[in-house]
């Protein structure tokens, strides 16, 4: 008889050891930083800076004895306080929607909202640069899956010529992708959804407050919901929060109530927390200067940087890249930045794919223009110093 292997402590201590080596050899090591106090942050998603807003602070002072600190329960349970109703009754009409669930966060309702609808049977396409939630809620879906190249209109039309006879369709597209900051081309993808009957799943996470007047991606383009467009978002980034949503018909959110494993088997976000998104949605729509500015220095960087030699890919949204290819690079550069005070993040695979390691730069509506003379000067002097 074979014996079986034995499992000690030490194996699994020896192979976290191995696997941490692996990790720094390959320069993929991650920690997670505390950004020194005066150090300029370029790497937050805080784009619109409601993170720290005035009107809401002084709000939520003034009505924290009404509000609890927890839910409690899933929403299901009794979790489901009237503030999130609020907030989703908020977010339904910013997104001219019939209807919109709030969740814990992105990550719970991608992967949530995508198990729960894209059922066996169904096929679902995705663009290649989606975000890793998407990817993981196609992973956990028994659906047959396509990825098409990234917004590559012919090839996602091949692909859903494959599968035309398939019964249900997803398109399933960031509206403006996390680390590239380029926007899908929704107008193409909506015209190709209606001639093969697929339904699109729209990743507002970044375009939420920074496109179509802060409604998002849709509105950029013109396009109206309807019932075959699901519009999800995050309440993370320019909302300032934390949290996360998914506006469609009645009938979808009254699905995902009862059928979306991350929203029934995980607690409802706490009430301070919705209060906080409901408030920070209200500055978001109203104060419009603030997108206005965020847009108009993201701008400003990119001229700036071509003029000194720097080549950023900029998209018209406040996410701009500089790609180094080699992650040795990006971290000298990120390094050297941040001796000279400023903060920008290397990005590295498995993040974005390999070989396109680089600096992910996001612009927020608190930076000023002396910033941005700053970092294009710093960042020009790490790259002319770096001899790899
Ligand atoms: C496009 C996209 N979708 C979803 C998420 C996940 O959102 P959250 O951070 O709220 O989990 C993120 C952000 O991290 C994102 O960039």
């Amino acid at each position: 008889m074979k014996k079986k292997a034995e499992i000690c402590p030490m194996d699994f201590s020896r192979f976290l050891e191995q696997q941490l080596l692996q990790i720094k050899k390959k320069n993929l090591y991650r920690e997670r930083p505390v950004i020194p106090e005066g150090v300029v942050n370029f790497s937050s998603n805080d784009y619109l800076g409601l993170k720290d807003c005035k009107k809401t602070k002084k709000l939520l002072i003034d009505n924290i004895e009404k509000l609890s600190l927890g839910s409690g329960a899933s929403a299901l349970v009794s979790g489901y306080h009237p503030v999130q109703k609020q907030l989703e009754e908020e977010l339904s009409c910013i997104k001219e929607s019939e209807s919109c669930i709030v969740v814990g966060s992105g990550y719970l309702a991608n992967t949530g909202l995508i198990q729960a609808v894209v059922v066996e049977g169904s096929v679902i396409f995705s663009d290649q640069l989606n975000h890793a939630s998407i990817i993981d809620g196609i992973r956990l879906s028994k659906a047959k899956r396509e990825i098409y190249r990234h917004l590559d209109m012919d090839h996602l039309e091949d692909c859903l010529k494959k599968h035309k006879d398939a019964t249900l369709k997803f398109i399933v597209t960031d509206g403006v992708f996390s680390m590239e900051g380029d926007i899908a081309p929704l107008k193409e993808i909506k015209y190709l959804a209606d001639r093969y009957g697929a339904v699109i799943i729209v990743d507002d996470a970044h375009s939420t407050g920074i496109l179509g007047g802060g409604k998002g991606t849709l509105f950029h383009f013109g396009l109206k919901p309807d019932e075959n467009i699901i519009q999800m978002g995050t309440l993370s980034k320019a909302v300032g929060s934390y949290g996360a949503f998914i506006c469609g018909s009645k009938k979808l959110i009254e699905y995902l109530v009862n059928r979306m494993r991350t929203q029934i088997f995980s607690t409802a976000l706490s009430p301070v927390q919705n209060f906080i998104s409901l408030s920070n949605l209200k500055v978001m729509m109203e104060e419009s200067f603030r997108r206005e500015k965020v847009i108009e220095l993201s701008q400003k960087l990119y001229n700036l940087a071509e003029k000194e030699g720097i080549e950023l890919n900029y998209h018209g949204t406040p996410i701009l890249t500089f790609i180094t290819g080699s992650e040795e690079k990006a971290l000298y550069i990120r390094d050297k930045l941040l001796g000279d005070g400023l903060f920008v993040q290397a990005i590295r695979p498995p993040t974005v794919p390999e070989g396109t390691a680089r600096l992910r730069i996001t612009l927020s509506f608190n930076l000023t223009e002396n910033d941005i003379n700053l970092l294009v000067k710093s960042l020009k002097k790490a790259v002319e110093s770096y001899h790899g």
